[in-house]
């Protein structure tokens, strides 16, 4: 099990951190809008959460930041850099923690970790070594080196992502669904190691989740977003108790046998 004393400044990641300015995002594939004039501000060195319903155009928006969508209207920039520009991707070390993992199956998980400093020509194969192990060591993945994914459960495919990520000594880390699919320790480990990672590093970290107790625990700032436009941002403390009865409903939903809501979606199509 891994824990939050582990050093992660062991391997010194790039010390310059970015902010994210998200400016009028609209995007639309064909003739769905699936972001309405999203603007936000992540802040360096923070940990910003975006929580919102299944569809709610979350993913959609972290691909934007990563530059692997381009806007139908409206920029994004991390730091002074466009997202779009491919060039951003060599001043900026960038990682996401993709939602399905995205693994190569015919990889191993050592050398889906290696993949990325080999490509780059970042050090000798010594060197990639020790960084790899040194990865999956946090993620307390050392044993699982030389399996393939399909060996794998889904919460360690899911800390296999993130160790490939810390690989890449990343100066803003984005995480999509970090802790979907674990159980309920695996996942406070998780938000453990993102909160311990930040602290240790000041890395800017973007965390798309539905998981409230991650988001009151380790944000610093909230934004939820529904039908693809930000409905609130602020700090945790905020959204303790809000007023929003949207809000409210998708952060403590009730469970009414009496009233339940597949009844209510079929009052309103009648
Ligand atoms: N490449 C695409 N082409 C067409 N529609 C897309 C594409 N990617 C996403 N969408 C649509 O955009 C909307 C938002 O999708 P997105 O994946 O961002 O949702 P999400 O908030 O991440 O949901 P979840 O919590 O289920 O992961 C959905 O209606 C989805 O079908
Ligand atoms: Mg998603």
């Amino acid at each position: 099990m891994p824990t939050t004393s582990t050093q992660f400044s062991a391997t010194p990641f790039a010390e310059k951190t970015f902010g994210v300015t998200v400016t009028n995002l609209t995007k639309k594939f064909g003739s769905a809008t699936v972001l309405k004039d999203v603007s936000l501000e992540v802040k360096p060195g923070e940990i910003f959460c975006l929580m919102g319903p299944s569809g709610s155009g979350k993913s959609v928006l972290l691909k934007h930041i990563a530059g692997l969508e381009t806007a139908t209207s409206g920029s994004v920039r991390i730091g002074d850099f466009d997202a779009a520009d491919p060039a951003t991707r060599d001043k900026v070390h960038l990682a996401l923690v993709f939602q399905a993992g995205a693994l190569f199956n015919s990889l191993t998980v050592y050398d889906n970790l290696a993949l990325y400093p080999r490509e780059h020509r970042q050090c000798n194969e010594a060197g990639i070594r020790e960084r790899v192990m040194h990865a999956l060591s946090i993620l307390s993945l050392e044993k699982a080196a030389q399996k393939f994914p399909s060996e794998l459960s889904g919460g360690m495919k899911k800390r296999v992502a993130i160790a490939r990520a810390l690989v890449m000594e990343p100066q803003l880390l984005l995480y999509d669904e970090p802790t979907s699919e674990l159980d309920p320790v695996m996942g406070a480990t998780i938000s453990e190691i993102i909160a311990t990672l930040r602290e240790q590093t000041a890395v800017t970290s973007i965390v798309v989740t539905h998981d409230r107790d991650l988001a009151v625990n380790i944000a610093d700032r909230i934004a939820i977003i529904m039908d693809g436009k930000i409905r609130a941002t602020g700090l945790k403390a905020d959204f303790r108790n809000p007023t929003d009865p949207q809000i409210a409903d998708f952060l403590t939903p009730v469970i009414d046998l009496k009233n339940p809501r597949f009844k209510q979606l079929e009052n309103n199509h009648e």
